[in-house]
């Protein structure tokens, strides 16, 4: 018995030595995107390289913050995913990594802009337009007219029906904040944002949970990234996204290397992985709808086509910037967050 055990046990230890995955060593990768396509993306990065990756889901705005925190003793080693703007942020703080991909010359002038604003410090992987979705039964159910525009929200008859991310954690929510800006003007859009605080029944941690809300038949309206809804929809729930009539603001998804990273060859195999034609064209399997970065990258017939929604032209430079970031972030804490119910 005690024979069979130390058998075991040894047959054991030998077969995790040989594990590829123990010869390559660890990634540490801290996702911002859907928790689905984080998953495979640390499946698939196992799979094809050996190397056992840690991965942790949070929000765009919540990383940065992570990273920030522990920019004295680094844990992370890629930050894969999440809206572009706190990446930028974080490359002007210094907290993330030049490095230039050999794929450079396979993607999109936009996602090169990123790398390029950020003295190579972060590189765009995908993007998409910002919009939102509601449940089109509870809609009928509950008599309310479809909203098809940013001033429909507003409308005292969505009151408690309307679901968005908190700018602070949420990559998504501050793409609305820093669009409905560009788009309005300062105070306009300040003026806007309180009068639909009063619809507002949660602002909620991460940026796609108001349209799974809406899904679940928990709120009417969910204001997200037109290609979550369209995942939800995908997904079998009664959902219609919506690209809102006066146009509207885009993310550009990005990429960065932590500065200190631990495993920096491993960060740097998975930034080549991640760029890739191959691991990019995969996203839709698991109803991940955005544009991919590299040109080769094959796209769902379902993904939003960008050039057919009237799109601002979203200063990235300057609603990246840590001032600009962090100014209006305080601003929404004390005019719109701080707001009563
Ligand atoms: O769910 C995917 C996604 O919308 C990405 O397109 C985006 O970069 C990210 O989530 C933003 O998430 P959050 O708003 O939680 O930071």
């Amino acid at each position: 018995m005690r024979h069979s055990t130390l058998f075991g046990h040894l047959a054991l230890t030998c077969g995790l030595l040989a594990s590829p995955v123990f010869a390559q060593g660890k990634l540490t990768l801290y996702c911002s995107s859907d928790e689905a396509w984080c998953q495979q993306a640390k499946t698939e990065f196992e799979k094809k390289t050996g190397v056992a990756v840690d991965m942790t889901r949070k929000s765009s705005g919540e990383t940065y913050a992570q990273i920030k925190a522990e920019a004295t003793n680094p844990k992370g080693d890629i930050w894969w995913g999440g809206t572009g703007d706190p990446h930028l942020q974080a490359a002007e703080e210094g907290l993330t990594q030049a490095y230039v991909s050999q794929a450079r010359d396979q993607l999109f002038d936009w996602a090169n802009r990123q790398a390029a604003a950020s003295k190579d410090r972060t590189v765009g992987i995908y993007s998409g337009a910002l919009g939102y979705g509601y449940n089109e039964e509870l809609l009928k159910k509950q008599g309310l007219s479809a909203p098809s525009c940013w001033k429909d929200l507003i409308k005292p008859e969505f009151k408690g029906k309307v679901q968005v991310a908190n700018p602070n954690s949420s990559g998504t929510s501050y793409t609305m904040l820093a669009t409905l800006v560009q788009m309005m003007g300062e105070k306009e859009a300040f003026d806007y944002l309180r009068a639909l605080h009063k619809n507002i029944n949660q602002y909620t941690k991460s940026g796609s949970a108001p349209i799974k809300a809406a899904g679940a038949g928990e709120t009417v309206i969910g204001i997200v990234f037109v290609h979550d809804a369209v995942a939800v929809a995908e997904a079998g729930f009664p959902i219609k996204s919506v690209v809102p009539c006066e146009g509207t603001g885009y993310e550009i998804g990005s990429m960065s290397i932590v500065k200190g990273a631990r495993n920096i060859d491993n960060a740097r195999k998975f930034y080549e992985f991640a760029l890739s034609a191959d691991f990019q064209s995969k996203a839709k399997d698991v109803k991940s709808f955005q544009v991919p970065s590299n040109k080769a990258s094959s796209i769902s017939a379902k993904a939003p086509d960008l050039a057919k929604i009237k799109l601002i032209d979203y200063d990235f430079v300057k609603y990246g910037s840590s001032a600009e970031r962090r100014r209006l972030l305080k601003k929404w804490d004390e005019e719109i967050g701080a707001l009563p119910n």
